[in-house]
């Protein structure tokens, strides 16, 4: 199957001179869906798997299938202001803006083999300060996965210390 049919570009959004991925049309059918799971999960391989962390929100489609289907748990990174017990914070860059992530200060045991799972890997920034509150923690990060990549924003080169994975580039 050919996923990039299932992802609209939209020039100018959020903000202009940037052309959004929109992932909707891939989420309405039951099929792209089912071949994105797997193709997912086939990235992940026979790896030894504790916890999936996704990012808010996007991240949040994908991720708690995976940690099923890898009998792990999932932890969510939410924005600010958005998780009701103690959190512990960390500050980041987007293509669009900047903001804060948390995450449960009780999500990631020590030692607990974390894979970090979003949508879209862009600047980096997200899935960087994502890794840096897992590793507060003393969670060891086994891989960053994603449905897309654009690689021309360089996302990689701030994840050099780990495997980093993507279904799809740009
Ligand atoms: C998007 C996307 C990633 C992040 C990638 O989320 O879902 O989480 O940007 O960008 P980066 O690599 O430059 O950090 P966004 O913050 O737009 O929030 P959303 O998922 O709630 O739409
Ligand atoms: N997150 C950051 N940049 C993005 C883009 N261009 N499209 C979709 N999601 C994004």
């Amino acid at each position: 199957m050919n996923l990039k049919t299932f992802i609209r570009d939209i020039p100018d959004f959020p903000s202009k001179g940037v052309v959004f991925r929109d992932i909707t049309p891939l989420l309405k059918d039951p099929k792209a869906i089912r071949y994105t799971q797997e193709a997912l999960l086939d990235l992940v391989g026979g790896l030894k798997v504790d916890k999936v962390v996704g990012m808010e929100s996007r991240g949040f489609f994908f991720a708690p299938m995976l940690a099923a289907r890898l009998e792990a748990g999932f932890v969510p990174v939410r924005k600010p202001g958005k998780l009701p017990y103690n959190t512990i914070q960390q500050s980041y860059n987007l293509e669009y803006g900047s903001d804060v992530l948390e995450m449960h200060s009780d999500a990631i045991q020590k030692g607990d083999r974390v894979l970090v799972h979003d949508d879209v890997l862009a600047t980096g920034g997200t899935a960087k300060a994502t890794c840096e509150l897992i590793e507060k923690m003393g969670g060891e990060i086994v891989q960053c996965n994603f449905l897309l990549e654009l690689d021309f924003l360089n996302g990689k080169d701030k994840l050099l210390k780990f495997e980093v994975n993507s279904l799809l580039h740009y």
